[in-house]
């Protein structure tokens, strides 16, 4: 399988990339800050954390180091908040939005104040979300489209003049296999109802393992040769988490870099056995955009006479600042461009892929920060060749921005 991370030694299966994102909801980043007893030299500001080690998503196990490293090397850097240092201070959630709550109290009424990173499992991000609102605090969102609860978006005829939708939405909630499970479901009842071949393109949205429409399943009669079938030609989308390309974004390391310095900080655990790794680019760039912003935020506040340090959880002034500072983010990071939409989702870059011949190729790119479609041309189309393919593109494409970046 062809896959995102294809170029760096770790290989993660969809079926594992599926598990870990349809089971945490959401990352969020909870900004709060304090300032620091006094100490010498530079000030203290606190990132509280509240990375899963273990539950359904355990993806602090590879989210920590991650954001760890991000702050090693942010201190380290003397053109990034030269008078601060950054610290981060961890609970593990266990996923649990019961222990979730506990530990969010603990953060909230116990000294230092902190920055909260929180990458949430169900319940637990709509918990902190709610949480942020009345402390005063800036909630940052770095989401993949895992919270999106449709499964099957849309099918397109190819013929323009009578654009026939199919729209058949599966809500789930639960884990990639019962996806999985729904998804074979669909497609033997396309196979039946020959919704399938050249007049329909079908457009997947979620996480699958390779093989998903050839396991054997009891809970449908089509034949592993008619799944196949009605499944080809089909394209998904999922969200790239680690930049393709091979540049130096704002910490000076590639993406390639980034994953054999994350590697070496797990000290040899296998990352398919590590939670979060996939979801580990996002924690990092998320220290970096929490570090840029505040940096940011510098020379402002001291203009109205202010400072980092006099936050506090009425202070509404200096988390607008930072707000504004967040917003206007753009930098290269590990996990591609990162810029926010007005909603304040993060814009990220979707891998496009074609089940051609039973396996699933890449056949293109889209990067909606530059609302760019990059291409490859080697996308396949049973029957005769896509007429109407960029209509079916623009179409599918806005369809898929508007359920990812949320
Ligand atoms: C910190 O920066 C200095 C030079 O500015 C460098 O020599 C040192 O290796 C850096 N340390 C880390 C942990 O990156
Ligand atoms: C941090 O802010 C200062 C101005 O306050 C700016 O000169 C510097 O370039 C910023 N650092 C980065 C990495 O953007
Ligand atoms: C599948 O089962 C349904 C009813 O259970 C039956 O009507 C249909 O003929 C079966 N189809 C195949 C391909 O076996
Ligand atoms: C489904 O596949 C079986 C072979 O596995 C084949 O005999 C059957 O004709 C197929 N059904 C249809 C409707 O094509
Ligand atoms: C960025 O990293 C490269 C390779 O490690 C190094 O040669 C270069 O000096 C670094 N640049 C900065 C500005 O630190
Ligand atoms: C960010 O700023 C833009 C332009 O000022 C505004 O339209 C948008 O709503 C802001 N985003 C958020 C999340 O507030
Ligand atoms: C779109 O992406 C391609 C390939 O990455 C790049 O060569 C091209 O310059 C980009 N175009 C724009 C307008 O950003």
């Amino acid at each position: 399988m062809v896959h995102i991370a294809s170029r760096s030694p770790p290989r993660v299966t969809r079926a594992a990339r599926g598990h870990a994102m349809l089971l945490r909801a959401s990352l969020i980043v909870l900004l709060l800050l304090l300032w620091p007893r006094p100490s010498a030299g530079k000030k203290k500001l606190y990132i509280g954390a509240l990375f899963p080690m273990s539950g359904g998503w355990p993806g602090g196990q590879a989210c920590m180091p991650s954001a760890q490293m991000a702050l090693d090397l942010v201190n380290n850097r003397s053109d990034i908040l030269p008078d601060y240092e950054l610290e981060l201070i961890h609970y593990d959630s266990m996923c649990d939005p019961g222990e979730a709550t506990k530990l969010l109290y603990d953060l909230l009424y116990t000294e230092p104040i902190k920055i909260v990173l929180m990458p949430g499992c169900s319940g637990v991000s709509t918990l902190v979300a709610e949480a942020a609102r009345m402390w005063n605090l800036i909630v940052l969102t770095i989401q993949p489209p895992v919270s999106s609860p449709s499964l099957f978006r849309i099918a397109i005829t190819a013929t323009l003049h009578n654009p026939t939708r199919v729209q058949l939405s599966r809500r789930c909630k639960d884990c990639g296999a019962l996806y999985e499970t729904e998804a074979r479901k669909v497609f033997c009842e396309v196979f039946k109802e020959k919704l399938y071949g050249k007049k329909y393109v079908w457009f997947l949205i979620g996480w699958y393992a390779d093989n998903w429409f050839k396991i054997k399943d009891p809970a449908i009669n089509c034949t592993v040769e008619n799944m196949t079938e009605a499944v080809e030609g089909h394209v998904t989308t999922e969200i790239v988490m680690l930049n393709p390309e091979t540049v130096r974004g704002v910490s000076n390391m590639t993406s390639q870099e980034f994953i054999a310095a994350l590697m070496s900080r797990l000290g040899g655990k296998n990352p398919e056995e590590t939670g979060g790794f996939q979801e580990a680019p996002l924690a990092y760039d998320a220290v970096w955009a929490l570090a840029l912003a505040l940096n940011k935020t510098v020379a402002p506040l001291k203009a109205k006479g202010r400072r980092l340090e006099d936050f506090n959880y009425n202070n509404h002034d200096i988390t607008s600042e930072i707000y504004r500072a967040l917003n206007t983010s753009s930098f290269e990071g590990v996990s591609g461009q990162v810029v926010f939409d007005a909603q304040g989702s993060r814009m990220a870059m979707t891998l496009i892929e074609q089940l051609q011949g039973g396996s699933y190729k890449k056949i293109g790119y889209y990067d909606s920060s530059q609302k760019n479609l990059s291409w490859f041309g080697n996308d396949v189309w049973i029957g005769a060749s896509m007429p109407h393919f960029l209509t079916l593109s623009a179409v599918a494409l806005t369809t898929t921005s508007a359920q990812l970046f949320f």
